[in-house]
């Protein structure tokens, strides 16, 4: 399987932070927030990455991840030229993803807790369509997802007035290959975008959908508010400073993952020894 990062997007409810500089480079306490999406696809089992972001910021996310070798997978990079939707990702990606299946995760969008990686990987390579479903306490801010015992959905809609049900659609979406052809066939919405939610109904209208649920053990919090952001960075640094462990550390995620040796490992930590998160990855065993 694929991933995609989508880390563009114009940051409006961010600024004047963003007027210079990519949202999903702004620090989430100790690291870029791009960092939390990347962990999130490789503990899912993903090593090919492309990183789609905006023409103006593309060198700056090279410059900061590479090539991803470094780390045993591979970055790739791809500019959108116009925040034009969440499902254009698939048009800009569509030579990258090639046959396979693919995971969509938005760049502002932080996955925590127990049991995260082998939901993730449960439900890698899917046959037709996979969303999550988070409770949340304000649905209608969100795209919002009902279902059936079996987990089969039967309706998503975006940010509905009445919702249906209590579970949000967070930003990470796994898709079989179908969806290239999908992304064809979808129009951009009022507000002038190609909504991920049409992508979703196309599944959905060929019972192709599935909801996996994420449990309250899991954290999701997303990050494009001054309050949302500063509240992430406050949960980063608590769980990290109680417990010693590291949330989003993409080093981490590949030696766990296998994907680098220990010697490897120590090779990335050496220039981070100052700050401290070199030293935190000299000690994992
Ligand atoms: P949003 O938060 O919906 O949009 P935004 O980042 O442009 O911010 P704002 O609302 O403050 O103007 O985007 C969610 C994520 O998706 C975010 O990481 C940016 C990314 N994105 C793109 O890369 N391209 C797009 O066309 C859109 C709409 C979003």
């Amino acid at each position: 399987m694929k991933g995609i990062v989508l880390a563009g997007g114009s940051g409006t409810r961010l600024s004047p932070i963003t007027l210079a500089m990519s949202k999903q480079l702004m620090p989430v306490y100790d690291k870029p927030m791009i960092y939390y999406p990347i962990t999130t696809l490789l503990i899912s089992g993903i090593k090919e990455i492309l990183i789609i972001t905006t023409p103006k910021d593309l060198n700056t996310f090279k410059e900061l991840l590479g090539d991803g070798s470094a780390l045993g997978c591979s970055f790739q990079y791809a500019a959108q030229k116009d925040p034009n939707g969440l499902a254009e990702a698939f048009l800009i990606g569509r030579t990258f993803i090639g046959g396979d299946s693919v995971a969509l995760i938005l760049g502002d969008n932080l996955f925590y807790g127990s049991g995260l990686s082998e939901l993730l990987q449960s439900n890698s390579d899917p046959e037709g369509g996979v969303v999550f479903g988070y409770h949340v306490n304000n649905p209608g801010r969100y795209g919002v997802v009902d279902f059936n015992k079996q987990g089969k959905v039967i309706s998503i809609e975006e940010k509905p007035h009445k919702p249906k049900s209590n579970y949000a659609v967070p930003g990470i979406y796994f898709y079989d290959n179908t969806v290239i052809e999908k992304v064809k066939h979808i129009r951009p919405s009022r507000r002038g975008e190609l909504e991920i939610t049409d992508i979703n109904k196309a599944y959905l209208d060929e019972d192709q959908l599935q909801v996996s649920i994420l449990d309250k053990g899991i954290a999701w919090l997303d990050t494009g508010t001054f309050g949302s952001l500063m509240q992430a960075s406050q949960f980063v640094q608590v769980i990290e400073e109680r417990q010693g462990l590291k949330i989003g550390s993409i080093e981490e995620a590949a030696y766990k993952m296998g994907y680098i040796s220990k010697k490897e490992l120590h090779g990335l930590a050496q220039p981070l020894l100052k700050s401290g998160y070199g030293e935190y990855l000299m000690q994992l065993d």
